[in-house]
């Protein structure tokens, strides 16, 4: 590559016309759910201070010891591109003391996160999400009510081909004494040094394993579902109820593995089998005590970040048309002396709402007339200068080809009658 020749940076996706279209529909499908739940929106930084992320997301996960975007900035200060939201809306809302007011606090976000993987189809260094957290109720409803939310959102789309996999991951009470069976237990395998060292680091991870030398050695392990405490055998049962009540369908997975630290209780994930390696469209879950641990209050909270960009290929691995059909219903075709009046046409029917394109640069019929094919548009309005001494414009149906002469005067009405 020559060094004139500029490039995206490695790892990051674009959407251009005519995808982009379906790309906006992506976001708009997931996001209306949770608008109509009332999760109001929040803008926040792309950049925080690189401590939020290792004392949030924790210091043991990839995510903050291999994939973070970390600069000094101007003044010796180490900031760091966001690699997840939930952190960075937990640092807000103490902030700003919205957990001081009517709970729960319930918010949706949505933009470029950033981690700096190793690149591959649906893994990207600059990801987009949409997230929604609810902050300050334990209610098993809200679980549901967070996992119905992107269950809709994906339906919505017209998906079929996910599942959304569940699972508790118990508390402060009794998470700490399976997670020393797991340890026992997974001291007694024949593991490699590296899988050992997980093993003691955390032991949870080595139940995600993949090589099937390793998940032949775990069919008995001792699994978080079965060692829950009441209160959270309680709440899990709960929260399978009101999905259930909802008609929300899940899967369990009782050795379902976040790559986060903060989960506790209802932890879930959605997959798509269409997508190969990278299959989590989404994931959320519970996470009780990061309040404290950022030095807010005691405060549970629930929420889910879905990922935009593999949503998206889902999409086009089911094949499903999302967004507007077309971008444009008319293109207008100005001739000699015609200009004018045509550019103010096009103007008339976009501020009434139509979708409405027009030809440049005082081009012959046919050429503009290929333009106007080319363009997507259902019309063509044509507009002669004999048309204008007749008050009139040819308006032409692509899809049939019928052309009949309308009043100028009339022309946005009658388009928009003709529209859908
Ligand atoms: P996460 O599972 O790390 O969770 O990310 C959520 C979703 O973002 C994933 O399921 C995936 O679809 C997408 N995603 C993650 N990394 C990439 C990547 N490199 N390329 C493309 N897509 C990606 C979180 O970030 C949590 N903050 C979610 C949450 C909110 N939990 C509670 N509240």
């Amino acid at each position: 590559m020559s060094d004139t020749t500029l490039a995206a940076p490695k790892g990051v996706p674009e959407y251009l016309p005519p995808d982009s279209a379906a790309w906006l529909a992506v976001a708009d499908a997931l996001r209306t759910p949770a608008v109509n739940a009332g999760y109001g929106y929040v803008e926040l930084p792309v950049f925080e201070d690189t401590s939020l992320y290792v004392r949030g997301v924790g210091e043991s996960t990839d995510v903050v010891s291999k994939e973070m975007y970390t600069f000094e900035d101007r003044g010796g200060r180490s900031l760091t591109l966001r690699p997840e939201g939930t952190a960075g809306v937990m640092r807000s809302v103490i902030e700003h003391r919205l957990d001081r007011g009517p709970l729960p606090v319930k918010l949706w976000y949505a933009g470029q996160f950033f981690r700096a993987e190793r690149p591959q189809h649906g893994r990207y260094r600059q990801l987009q999400q949409l997230g929604i957290e609810a902050i300050g109720s334990e209610d098993p409803v809200l679980d549901a009510e967070v996992i119905t939310i992107a269950d809709d959102g994906y339906r919505a789309l017209g998906l079929t081909g996910y599942r959304t996999e569940l699972t508790s991951l118990g508390c402060a009470e009794c998470r700490p004494a399976y997670r020393e069976r797991l340890t026992a237990y997974l001291a007694g395998l024949d593991l490699d040094e590296a899988t050992r060292a997980r093993a003691v680091q955390n032991p949870l991870r080595v139940l995600d394993d993949k090589r099937p030398e390793v998940q032949a050695q775990l069919a008995d392990a001792p699994l978080m579902l079965d060692h829950l405490c009441a209160e959270c055998a309680d709440h899990f049962g709960e929260v399978r109820s009101s999905l259930d009540a909802n008609g929300t369908a899940y899967v369990l997975n009782p050795r379902l593995v976040r790559g986060l630290d903060y989960y506790t209780r209802t932890t879930f994930e959605f997959v798509h089998d269409g997508l190969g390696a990278q299959s989590g469209i989404g994931g959320g879950g519970r996470y009780d005590g990061l309040m404290a641990q950022l030095g807010g209050q005691e405060l549970s909270g629930i929420g889910f970040g879905l990922g935009l960009d593999r949503t998206f290929l889902a999409c086009r691995a089911e094949g499903l048309q999302v967004g507007p059909e077309r971008l444009l219903d008319v293109y207008v075709v100005p001739l000699g002396a015609a200009k004018a009046r045509a550019a103010l046409l096009a103007t008339e029917l976009r501020r009434a709402g139509v979708r409405t394109d027009l030809s440049y640069g005082g081009r012959g019929l046919k050429g503009a007339m290929k333009s106007a094919d080319r363009s997507g548009a259902a019309y063509v309005v044509v507009l002669g200068e004999r048309d204008l001494e007749q008050g009139v414009a040819q308006l032409k149906d692509l899809a049939t080809g019928d052309q009949t002469p309308v009043p100028l005067d009339q022309l946005t009405t009658h388009v928009k009658e003709l529209l859908p």
